[in-house]
């Protein structure tokens, strides 16, 4: 029987496990249906949207993981109101009181997000500086602000670099700006979003990222009053106004975690019917779990993921910026393709640091060789540069129990799906780094039939 002890969830609240080792007894099919919230990927900026609001927001669907949590605690610091609504999952964010926050509270709050560097458009807009500390996030590569940097010089912020951080002011206010990415960085888009909506003046964006949570994002500042065209070619407009109100949405949901658990299904011959998963946003990666063998059905109310039963085929695989296949969603994947007859190619394009996690699904059994050439695919940015960005697994493999320690979120994940699929017991360390991203998991993992426990 397995156990559990996890943090209560509160929306938006710090959420954490209170035991970071689990101990798996794999080999039995995950099965049951789970529900999902609000992305990540959305949520934890909409919170920062609501700051350029001069009216309260409410955001609905919340999920109750750390990011949101750190997300909170930083706008608490500046002032901002953040409390619970009646229903689960409603936050109301009232940004009436916004003030400058002192380096060291916004640096214990920070914690190892990345969120921080976009709070720097909306507070200069509001309090004419900003400040970041250094900043964290996933391990999975040099994962750089230079475009960030340069997106608010367009605009006319003055950044200057000191020992505890960057602190940035706008001595002259923002103004609309011509900006072309070098590459279509979703943190960079978003920058241009927050900082450009307030901005005097047009602001045009080439080179722009088009994920879904950035258009649910864009349809956020639309409800505040923002004025944005989203043309062909990555291009993206945006008419500077003089004022925004509040918002009230419901988050899109998480795309990330249904392919996480999408996988899972495959990787332990289950069924997991994920409730509020949708097609529309997810039509590259049901090709490719398609072409693998896993079955899918679409409902009104979200998606049935299962294995049909017979062998896995092998797949060649890019990760890309949307529509591509996402670079989220190949961790988890590849530990349904160490199932597969064959050999499969993953070639990682969006960070050159992302198999890291392969290690530990060799050391229970797996076959994967990472290669530093871009495999299966176009050359990639990471070519010639000494980057370990290729992915080879041949298989099918039998895992085994092993003692493991979860690398990062999305490496965590699959870490977690390898040691329910392995024959035997694993000892899986660091755990509580899942909950940055996926909502109660270890509430999902229970439902869903898994054996584990986890240790206090
Ligand atoms: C977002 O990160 C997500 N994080 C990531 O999810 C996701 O993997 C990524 O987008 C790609 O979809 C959040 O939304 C919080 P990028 P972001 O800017 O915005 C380079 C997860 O597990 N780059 O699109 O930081 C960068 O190094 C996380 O949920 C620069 O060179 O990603 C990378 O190679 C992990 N300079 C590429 O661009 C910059 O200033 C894409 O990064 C910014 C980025």
């Amino acid at each position: 029987m397995s156990s559990l002890i996890q943090d209560s969830a509160r929306a938006g609240a710090s959420v954490g496990l209170k035991g970071d080792r689990m101990t798996i007894n794999g080999g039995r099919p995950l099965s049951g249906r789970i529900e999902l919230k609000g992305a990540k990927n959305l949520v934890t900026k909409a919170m920062v949207a609501a700051l350029l609001g001069e009216t309260p927001s409410v955001l609905r669907d919340v999920p109750a993981i750390s990011d949101v949590g750190v997300v909170r605690g930083l706008l608490e610091v500046h002032g901002v109101k953040v409390s619970d609504g009646d229903a689960e999952g409603v936050l109301h964010l009232d940004p009436s009181n916004v003030e400058s926050a002192n380096f060291v509270d916004i640096d214990a709050h920070a914690g190892s997000s990345r969120i921080p560097i976009l709070f720097c458009g909306p507070l200069l807009h509001r309090l004419g500086e900003a400040f970041i500390p250094d900043l964290g996030g996933c391990r999975i590569g040099d994962r750089p602000i230079d475009y960030h940097l340069e997106v608010l010089r367009n605009f006319g912020a003055v950044v200057e670099k000191l020992p505890s951080g960057i602190r940035m002011s706008a001595p002259n206010g923002l103004h609309g700006a011509k900006v072309a990415l070098p590459y279509p960085s979703v943190g960079a888009t978003e920058q241009v979003l927050l900082t450009a909506v307030r901005a005097d003046g047009i602001t045009e964006l080439r080179g722009a990222a088009i994920e879904p949570e950035i258009m649910d994002l864009i349809n956020i500042l639309q409800k505040m009053g923002a004025i944005i065209s989203v043309d062909t070619d990555r291009v993206i407009r945006i008419e500077g106004v003089d004022a925004l109100s509040g918002y009230d949405h419901r988050a899109l949901f998480d795309r990330n975690e249904a392919a996480s658990w999408a996988a899972a299904a495959l990787a332990t011959n289950g069924d997991i019917f994920v409730g509020g998963a949708r097609q529309p946003e997810m039509l590259t990666f049901l090709n490719v779990y398609r072409k693998v063998g896993g079955g899918f059905e679409i409902h009104d109310d979200g998606i049935r993921f299962f294995h049909p039963g017979g062998e896995l085929n092998p797949v060649i695989i890019e990760t890309d910026v949307h529509p591509g296949f996402m670079t989220d969603w190949q961790q988890p994947l590849v530990v349904a393709l160490t199932k597969a007859t064959g050999v499969s190619i993953v070639h990682e394009t969006v960070y050159e640091q992302r198999f890291g996690f392969v290690d530990a699904l060799v050391e229970m059994g797996a076959t994967i060789q990472v290669h530093k050439e871009c495999l299966g695919g176009q050359a990639c940015r990471f070519g010639q540069r000494n980057f370990k960005h290729s992915a080879v697994i041949s298989g099918p493999s039998r895992l085994h129990g092993a003692d493991i320690v979860v690398p990062d979120l999305r490496g965590g994940f699959s870490h977690l799906i390898a040691a329910l699929s392995a024959e035997g017991v694993s000892h899986v360390s660091n755990v509580g780094i899942i909950s940055r991203g996926y909502e109660n998991f270890i509430n999902k993992l229970e439902q869903l039939g898994a054996d584990f426990v986890l240790e206090a």
